[in-house]
């Protein structure tokens, strides 16, 4: 079986690569192997792997940025997508896609369900939305079984996420403000990843999961101020010196940091789908974080 991933360098692309790595051929692509801004650039890499399956784990996701490069950020989190799901077509091969929670408007009282009306309130969400339609539709008019997951705040040893971001300011900061109305579940790379190589295994063993739209994400909820002080206690207790402590952390409403692209205030996502799916319980947003912040204070970041 021939695996192609793309996006080798981003959080889940690294995950991916090692939790799929005895699962088949890997072939793991960064920009320069295979650029998703590029059709010619995605058909040369798709003809040269020849893949069984396409994960796609590449993508646009400069969120503040995509406001003022709109189409720079379609062309890679909605023409690539439609353009590999109409490659893995053309071939039989299967496609493992991603997207986010911000494809919805986040006003919605309770958790996001796979087929909640979408709003994207900015750039980057409509990208992906327009991704996530364009491989639904490439389905409509082929064989092509693709899985696209709706993940959400993710993070992981690799890459720059929020997390690390916490641990470096509360080692320079005498204090720290962050914003505590917005709710989601910290979901991490290493979870995204098993999540994919259960469904591959699935698949393979000839089990029917049934292609279309999931919810991944961490259980439980959270908001980005509890998040903080959640990676600080975590670090001190693995014996990181910070500056400041958990409870310095200051809670404050979105509306105090403004960013250039709106952010949704509800991000929590309804995973019951995939669970039933996969038969799995996905685990509470608390094990990975103190599993990533564990890591993180052993190796430097
Ligand atoms: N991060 C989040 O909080 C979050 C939340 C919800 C959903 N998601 C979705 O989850 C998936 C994985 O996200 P992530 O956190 O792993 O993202 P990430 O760490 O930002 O990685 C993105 C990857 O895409 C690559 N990429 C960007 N433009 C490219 C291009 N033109 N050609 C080839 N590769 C390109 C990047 O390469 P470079 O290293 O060269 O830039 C990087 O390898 C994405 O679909 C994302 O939309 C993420």
């Amino acid at each position: 079986m021939r695996i192609l991933i793309t996006g080798s360098t981003g959080q889940v692309g690294y995950e991916l690569q090692r939790q799929l790595a005895d699962m088949g051929v890997l072939t793991a692509v960064d920009r320069q192997q295979c650029n998703l801004a590029d059709p010619d650039s995605i058909r040369a890499c798709v003809e040269r792997v020849q893949p069984d399956w396409i994960i796609n784990a590449g993508a646009w996701t400069a969120v503040d940025k995509a406001e003022t490069e709109r189409d720079a950020a379609f062309a890679v989190n909605a023409e690539a997508p439609r353009l590999l799901a109409e490659l893995a077509a053309a071939r039989g091969a299967r496609l493992v896609h991603y997207s986010t929670d911000y494809v919805f408007a986040g006003d919605k009282h309770g958790r996001y369900r796979e087929d909640d009306p979408v709003q994207p309130l900015n750039v980057y969400g409509a990208s992906k939305l327009a991704g996530e339609q364009a491989i639904a539709a490439v389905m409509a008019t082929s064989h092509l079984q693709a899985w696209t997951f709706r993940t959400t705040w993710v993070f992981g040893v690799h890459g720059n996420n929020f997390l690390k971001t916490m641990l470096k300011l509360a080692q320079t900061r005498d204090s720290l403000s962050v914003v505590n109305d917005q709710f989601g579940a910290p979901t991490s790379a290493a979870l995204i990843a098993a999540v994919t190589a259960q469904l591959i295994q699935q698949v393979i063993a000839g089990k029917l999961v049934e292609p279309g739209l999931y919810h991944l994400a961490a259980a439980g909820e959270t908001h980005w101020q509890a998040y903080a002080q959640r990676v600080i206690a975590q670090a001190q207790k693995k014996g990181l010196s910070t500056h400041i402590a958990p409870e310095q952390v200051q809670g404050i409403p979105a509306v105090q940091y403004p960013t250039p692209a709106a952010r949704p205030a509800n991000s929590r996502l309804d995973c019951q789908r995939l669970e039933s799916t996969l038969g799995m319980k996905l685990p509470d947003w608390t094990i990975g974080v103190d599993a990533v912040v564990a890591d993180v204070v052993r190796t430097g970041f």
